[in-house]
Formats: C-alpha cells, sequence, structure tokens
C-alpha cells in the first residue's frame, strides 16, 4: 500500500489529475449506462402507438393466426386498428377475423392466407392487392419458423434449413418491401421485427433458424437507419422463450412469459426496454432484459463460452426430444 501512494506522489500532478479525470469518465459512463437501463427496463414506457396513427388507421400483421400475431392483432384490435392478418391457413385466419369482429365491431379485418416457404410472387402480389387503399401505419413482422427440434447443422434436412431462410428472411424482406413504401408515404409508421435470442448468442443445434434472426438484425437495424428521415420507426424485437407452439413451453414463469404479458410489453415499451449495444433494438420483457444486459456485461454475445453452454443446453432438449418421439411412436 505504501508503495502505492509512493509511485502515486512521484506522478506529475497534470498527470496525476488527467489520470483521475479518466477515471471518473470510464465509472461514470459505467453508471450512466446502468440507470439507463434500470429506467428503460423498469421505467419508463416507450413510444406511444398513437405517434403512428389513430384508431381507424391499419396494421398489418404477419403470422398472425397463432402464438405471438395472433395476440399482436388481438392487442391492436383492442385499440382500434384495422387489421390485415397474413398467414398460411385461411380457415385459421377466417376464425380470427370473425372473433375480432365480435369482440371490436368498430375494427375492421382483411385476411390474406400464404405459404411463406413458397416464396411466390403471386402472393405478393396479391398481398399488394389485399392492402389495397388502406391506411398502413404498422407492419409487425412476426411470421417465423424455428427446427422442429434441435438438430446437427449436418443433419438439418434441405427442406426444413430452405423453409427457415425463405420465411424469416426472404417472407420479412419481401412484405416490407410491400408495405413500407405505404408507411414512408404517409410520414409517419412502425415497423417491428421479431428476432430472437437466438440471433443474438450463437446457438448450436439451431444454426440455420440463428442464422437467420441475426440476418434479421442487421436487416432491420439498416432499414432503421434508412426509414428514419422519412418518419417511420424500426425495431427489431429481442426475445427469449414465449409460451407458444414454436417453444413448445406451456407453462409460464418469470423468465417465460405468455404471449398476451409478452406482445403488452412490447406494445408499451416501443424502443425502450434496453439494448444499449444494438441500435434499433429492444428487450421488452424484464427479465429477458436483464438477463441480456449481465451477459453483455460479462462474457459478452459472442464468447465461446457462452456458445458451448448454448450447445450443451440444446443437446439435452434434442435428446429430451428424440425420448419423447420414441415413446409416442411405441404408443401408436
Ligand atoms: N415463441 C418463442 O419462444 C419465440 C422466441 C423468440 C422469438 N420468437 C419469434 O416470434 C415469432 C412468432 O413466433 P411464435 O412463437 O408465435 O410462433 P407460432 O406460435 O409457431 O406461430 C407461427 C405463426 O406463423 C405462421 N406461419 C408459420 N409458418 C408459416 C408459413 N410458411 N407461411 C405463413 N405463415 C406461417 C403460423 O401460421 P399457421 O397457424 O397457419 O401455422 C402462425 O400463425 C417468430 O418469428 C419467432 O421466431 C418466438
Amino acid at each position: 500500500m505504501e508503495a502505492i501512494v509512493e509511485f502515486a506522489e512521484k506522478i506529475p500532478q497534470p498527470v496525476f489529475l488527467a489520470l483521475a479525470g479518466l477515471g471518473a469518465l470510464v465509472v461514470g459512463k459505467k453508471v450512466l449506462a446502468y440507470l439507463r437501463f434500470v429506467a428503460s427496463v423498469f421505467l419508463l414506457s416507450g413510444t406511444s402507438l398513437r405517434k403512428y396513427g389513430g384508431p381507424g388507421s391499419w396494421a398489418v400483421v404477419t403470422g398472425a393466426s397463432d402464438g405471438l400475431g395472433k395476440e399482436f392483432a388481438y392487442q391492436l384490435a383492442s385499440q382500434g386498428y384495422n387489421l390485415i392478418l397474413v398467414s398460411r391457413t385461411l380457415s385459421k385466419l377466417n376464425d380470427l377475423a370473425e372473433e375480432l369482429q365480435k369482440k371490436y365491431p368498430k375494427v375492421t379485418t382483411r385476411v390474406h392466407a400464404m405459404d411463406f416457404s413458397r416464396d411466390r410472387d403471386e402472393d405478393y402480389a396479391q398481398l399488394e392487392a389485399v392492402a389495397g387503399d388502406a391506411d398502413i401505419a404498422i407492419l409487425i413482422n412476426n411470421v417465423g419458423q424455428s427446427h422442429s427440434i434441435p438438430v446437427p447443422f449436418l443433419e438439418t434436412t434441405r427442406e426444413e434449413l430452405q423453409s427457415i431462410v425463405t420465411i424469416n428472411c426472404l417472407g420479412t424482406l419481401k412484405t416490407t418491401a410491400v408495405i413500407a413504401p405505404r408507411i414512408a408515404k404517409r410520414g409517419r409508421g412502425l415497423i417491428l421485427t421479431m428476432g430472437s435470442f437466438a440471433g443474438w448468442i450463437p446457438t448450436p443445434y439451431l444454426a440455420t433458424y440463428s442464422g437467420s434472426k441475426a440476418f434479421l438484425q442487421h436487416w432491420s437495424s439498416s432499414l432503421a437507419e434508412e426509414l428514419k428521415p422519412q418518419g417511420v420507426d424500426v425495431q427489431l424485437v429481442l426475445s427469449y422463450l414465449i409460451t407458444t407452439a414454436m417453444s413448445k413451453v406451456r407453462r409460464a414463469n418469470a423468465l417465460i412469459p405468455t404471449p398476451k404479458a409478452f406482445v403488452r410489453a412490447t406494445l408499451s415499451k416501443i424502443g425502450s426496454g434496453g439494448y444499449q449495444n444494438w441500435a434499433y433494438t429492444y428487450t421488452p420483457w424484464w427479465s429477458h432484459a436483464v438477463m441480456l444486459w449481465v451477459v453483455e456485461n460479462t462474457i459478452g454475445a459472442g464468447n465461446s463460452l457462452g456458445i458451448w453452454y448454448n450447445l450443451k443446453i440444446h443437446k439435452d432438449i434434442r435428446k429430451r426430444a428424440l425420448r419423447k418421439a420414441e415413446r409416442e411412436a411405441k404408443k401408436a
């Protein structure tokens, strides 16, 4: 200790003051970032949806017939937005449109059934026709597919990897290419795209899904900067698991919310909910935001330790899924 004091006394005062100032700056920046994180996750609400258009304007939701998309449709309808519901199964879309009509008689809905994995030009032309003259304020790029169970990349079927990339990447890009010009033309609007923790931390055994969501991360942030001058807010929504058919998790807990709770947080924290290392990206669910913050401020998202741990988890999930499939095959 004495040696340290002696050494410090030998440092010329201007150098000492400069070093102390630098230290205070570094600590101050960390403290500020922490306070900003806590405020954005627990205290502040995000941009109000009203900024983008009042009741009577339109929202387009892809993957609308189930899970998060269905919940987005419900919550946007409850706020008076008319809806264009896009998904694969027409009967499910019609049922949803009918339910919404009963519950929110003032809301108008249009449906468009298309299979994004087929990547057909006619489907996008038809989407354009369905959009017609609607005053579209909001696009929710929600449609997505993951692997049916975690699988090593080398054992992934060509069909599965083709369909994941076609739906998640091309489907999102082409839908946005149809809808975003309309939003930009009116000078204000919102484009939300569903990202995933798998696109934030590389996820072995879900490699193709992980890559497709990382693709969306860069695409969405690039688009955000391009469309900002035209009054369009573009945000990627980052999330860990939610209780839907895709995750196969049935029971919610603090870490795995229901679609209802997750979508409520997503629509009320637009642009908030803290992911300070990546622009135009937010993590609406509080415990996901905390998890992300801890990783970012310790090992970092691209660290091999995290990727190794992710592999371990997904190997376990695969084993359990295979055992379950075996049991079910024996029963049949
Ligand atoms: N659930 C999670 O834990 C989680 C976590 C992070 C991110 N995400 C992301 O959140 C988004 C929604 O996921 P989710 O959990 O709500 O999924 P989900 O419950 O499986 O619902 C998927 C929706 O997309 C539609 N869809 C699937 N494949 C399609 C295709 N080829 N063409 C057209 N529509 C298709 C489905 O239509 P049908 O009803 O006709 O099948 C359904 O409406 C995805 O982008 C996903 O990657 C989910």
